[in-house]
């Protein structure tokens, strides 16, 4: 079945990035010349999805606005010549069909992806982390979407990590059924050293079954009290395979401040008009540091 939804959740506080996220949403800094959310969406319409499903808070809607169409803007781009800038704006609220559903607790991603069931239906879908940026030549949802193609079943994006870090992810255990795909047996959300040698961490990229909706209605709080995503993909994994696959890709963790920087840096280098100006720059003050 052609996937073509894809569910963004925008409703966490964004605790790791105050003060910044007090009064903005973390979604809506800015990486170089967009909020980090627009990346996400962007990815979202190259790999070839049709509708978004946000799920929002309280607080949220600078996002929302941000993908609307916003009249009195355009207007007066356009009566001031700027039609540039006008149309850059117009192709933002076309870029794809989004809808919103609210969490109305936060009880964690799990719980966030549950409140979509009744919109994505009984139809395979995608979800994308907002606080992952992936640089790639092919998006990575649309990586994944061709593997989806070949095995019909669930993915995990991965990303190999050093041992020290695991307890910060989900980690995947499995067996490696062909270069850079590994059948899923276990998986532990942020575990403790020494519950697991493996290294294989989940980044915010997941290609679900609609199975997992059921699941998730009937699973209990786990790490951090919350509904975990990855304790019910465990028991999807059980029921018929999942597969987690190394994406081809640099990804950076832009919910984190330090991630963030790195995010900045290797978007600005890659950008089409600032990124000659800004390389040059970046090697003069190397000299100094
Ligand atoms: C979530 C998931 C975790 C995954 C991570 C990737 O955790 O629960 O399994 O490894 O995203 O970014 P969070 O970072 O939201 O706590």
């Amino acid at each position: 079945m052609k996937i073509t939804k894809a569910v963004i959740p925008v409703a966490g506080l964004g605790t790791r990035f105050l003060p910044a996220s007090k009064a903005i949403p973390k979604e809506m800094l800015t990486i170089v010349d967009r909020p980090t959310i627009q990346y996400i969406v962007e990815e979202v319409v190259a790999s070839g999805i049709e509708e978004i499903i946000l799920v929002t808070s309280e607080g949220k809607s600078a996002i929302e606005n941000h993908f609307d169409y916003d009249f009195e803007l355009e207007t007066v781009l356009k009566a001031k010549g700027k039609d540039v800038l006008c149309e850059e704006i117009s192709h933002i609220s076309n870029l794809i069909d989004i809808v919103s559903v609210r969490q109305k607790k936060p009880l964690g991603l799990g719980h966030a992806i549950w409140t979509t069931r009744k919109v994505v239906g009984n139809q395979p879908f995608v979800v994308l982390l907002g606080d992952d940026l992936v640089l790639s030549d092919t998006p990575c949802t649309q990586q994944m979407i061709e593997l989806y193609d070949d095995c019909q079943e669930s993915i995990v994006a991965i990303q190999r990590v050093p041992l020290d870090q695991t307890s910060q992810y989900g980690i995947v255990e499995g067996e490696r059924v062909r270069e850079g795909v590994v059948r899923v047996e276990r998986m532990f959300e942020k575990p403790k050293p020494g519950v697991t040698t493996s290294d294989l961490a989940i980044i915010g990229r997941y290609i679900l079954q609609p199975e997992i909706f059921e699941i998730l209605g009937g699973i209990q709080p786990g790490h951090g009290g919350e509904i975990q995503l990855t304790d019910a993909l465990l028991t999807l994994a059980h029921r018929r395979p999942m597969y987690a696959y190394e994406f081809k890709g640099t990804r950076y963790d832009a919910g984190d401040k330090l991630g963030y920087l790195k995010a900045i840096i290797a978007f600005a280098l890659r950008h089409p008009t600032l990124g000659k100006e800004f390389r040059k720059h970046i090697k003069e003050i190397c000299v100094d540091l």
